[in-house]
């Protein structure tokens, strides 16, 4: 099983690497934009390490129910009253996948969100893992435009 931890900042330059190596061009975020979800809520940032690298990441916070969280934004703040945890992203580096490495990081968020008492997590499921998510719980909400041309579907999980 492979160890989760919290990411450093340190750990952005291998973020980057596993997120081209998962997503499609333009769902890529500026190494700003992590590095601003780093610094507004450090626990929801983690990765899983093997053989010294990292091999996935998972960005959450916590957030408002019902709205989708902005892509590519280095000012992203989080809201004052916040009843949900959302994660933002989460991405298993292309030659890891297919051995359930992403359910660690799903666990640990869920853990999260228990522990801050946000009674509920929310998501906008890209590249069609709505499948995927809806294996660990989340029911799709919406169906919305994320960004802006490409299909995906706000789910949420109580
Ligand atoms: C989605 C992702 C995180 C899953 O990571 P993973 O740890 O390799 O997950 P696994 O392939 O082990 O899948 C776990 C289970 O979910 C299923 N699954 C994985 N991707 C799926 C998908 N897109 N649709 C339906 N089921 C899926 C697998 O079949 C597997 O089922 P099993 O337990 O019966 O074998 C990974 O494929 C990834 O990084 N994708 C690119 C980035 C991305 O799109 N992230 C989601 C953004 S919302």
């Amino acid at each position: 099983m492979s160890p989760v931890r919290p990411l450093r900042p340190s750990d952005l330059p291998e973020v980057l690497r596993v997120q081209r190596s998962a997503y499609a061009e333009e769902y890529l975020e500026p190494v700003e934009a992590f590095a601003r979800k780093l610094d507004l809520f450090p626990p929801g940032a983690l990765g899983a390490v093997e053989d010294g690298s990292l091999v996935a990441y998972l960005f959450c916070h916590p957030w408002t129910l019902g709205e989708a969280a902005p892509l590519h934004a280095a000012d992203l703040a989080l809201p004052t009253s916040p009843d949900c945890l959302y994660i933002h992203d989460l991405a298993v580096r292309a030659d890891r996948r297919g051995r359930g490495l992403s359910a660690d990081l799903v666990d640990a968020a869920l853990g999260i969100a228990r522990r801050m008492d946000l009674n509920a997590c929310a998501l906008v499921a890209v590249q069609l893992t709505e499948p995927f998510w809806a294996r660990h719980g989340f029911r799709r909400d919406r169906r919305l435009e994320y960004p802006p041309g490409r299909a995906a579907a706000y789910m949420v999980r109580p």
